[in-house]
């Protein structure tokens, strides 16, 4: 049986670093209160004037040329683009394409994914699926998030502006020599009843006219997070599907060297490998220095790892995410 493995990653983060202190000058917030809620002590956002233009596809292009460059491939070896974010350059088309077009690869195909932070996994289970089959043989998943111009910077929005950062990973996948390595499983899971509790509901094309001067003032075009029930849901779900991710694969904790989660908020993660009893170190952490980067949070996570040199031959690591949706989903993989 033929299967998928990742070759090579990278990752790029806009310039401007903002601390929690700079943060206090955007936001009626706090540092103390930031680092204890959230474990957050900084993000990057992109650094844009009025009138100039950076989109998440250009941020995707600068670590799509890092992992192009460390697997020794052209983006003419590329076979399919899939672009998981929720902060696209524009409403349409999607950024998959501008990907394409910044990476000089004309008719190749490119695949958007819209399931937030559960979008890099989502895309992961296409691309593996796509391998597999046969049907490509080097595919380019980018998950890439500017949130920092489209939060909302006062009292209202502040639980939720005080999470997010900019920035992008990238990872390209190809078929494994052999069948013991490469991408073991992908599980994917939704609940739209819960899909109001953390979403931007506009401009939606629910709506009679879409676009309605109130939309300026009503929050509808900023995200909005019931920040409780998101948390109740987060430290279940995430559990669930790594031990779903397990039992698929006949392993147990001790298989595993390592967790790498959609880094949601620290405290989400620390109950996480609590609940699971995982051992210190076991849960990979990188929240502090980014915030919340969405779809871009696990390839981002996932290029730290190899770049710290912490995977090797043979080892496990379950990657999971949970998030807006409500969607949540696990990959397992053995190195190679
Ligand atoms: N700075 C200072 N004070 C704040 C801020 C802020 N940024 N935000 C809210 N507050 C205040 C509130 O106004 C409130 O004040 P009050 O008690 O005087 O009314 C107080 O802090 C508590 O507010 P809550 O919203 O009830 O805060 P809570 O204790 O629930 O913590 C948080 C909020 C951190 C968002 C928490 O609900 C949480 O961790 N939820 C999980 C959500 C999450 O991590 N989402 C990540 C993105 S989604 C994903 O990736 C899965």
């Amino acid at each position: 049986m033929r299967r998928a493995k990742i070759i090579s990653t990278g990752r790029y983060l806009p310039p401007k670093v903002v601390t929690n202190k700079d943060m206090e000058k955007l936001v009626p917030t706090s540092d103390e209160w930031i680092r204890e809620r959230t474990g957050i002590e900084q993000r990057y956002f992109v650094d844009l004037k009025p009138g100039e233009e950076l989109g998440v596809s250009d941020l995707a292009y600068e670590a799509s040329k890092i992992a192009l460059e460390r697997a020794g491939m052209q983006p003419s070896d590329i076979d399919l683009i899939i672009f998981a974010t929720l902060s696209p350059d524009y409403v349409f088309p999607g950024s998959g394409v501008l990907l394409g077009k910044n990476l000089g690869i004309p008719g190749v195909g490119a695949l958007d994914v819209r399931n937030q932070c559960s979008g890099f996994i989502y895309a992961l289970s296409v691309a593996d699926a796509y391998i597999r089959a046969g049907i490509y043989d080097h595919i380019l998943i980018a998950g890439a998030e500017i949130h920092s111009t489209g939060l909302e910077y006062n009292e209202h929005g502040r639980h939720v502006t005080v999470l997010f950062g900019d920035g992008a990973g990238v990872v390209i996948l190809g078929p494994s020599e052999d069948e013991e390595h490469g991408i073991l499983s992908t599980h994917l899971h939704a609940d739209g009843r819960y899909a109001l509790e953390l979403c931007a509901i506009n401009p939606g094309s629910r709506r009679v006219p879409r676009i309605y001067p109130e939309m300026l003032t009503d929050h509808s075009m900023y995200p909005h997070m019931n920040g409780r029930e998101v948390f109740k849901h987060a430290v279940t779900k995430f559990p669930k599907a790594i031990m779903e991710a397990m039992e698929a694969n006949n392993l147990t904790l001790d298989d595993v060297k390592l967790v790498i989660p959609h880094q949601a908020n620290l405290r989400i993660s620390e109950a996480v490998a609590q609940r699971m009893k995982l051992k210190p170190g076991q849960l990979y952490s990188n929240i502090q220095r980014y915030g919340n980067t969405t779809a871009a949070s696990i390839p981002i996570a996932l290029d730290e790892v190899l770049e710290q040199g912490m995977l090797e031959r043979d080892d496990i690591v379950i990657m999971a995410a949970f998030g807006s949706g409500f969607t949540w989903a696990s990959a397992a993989i053995r190195w190679s």
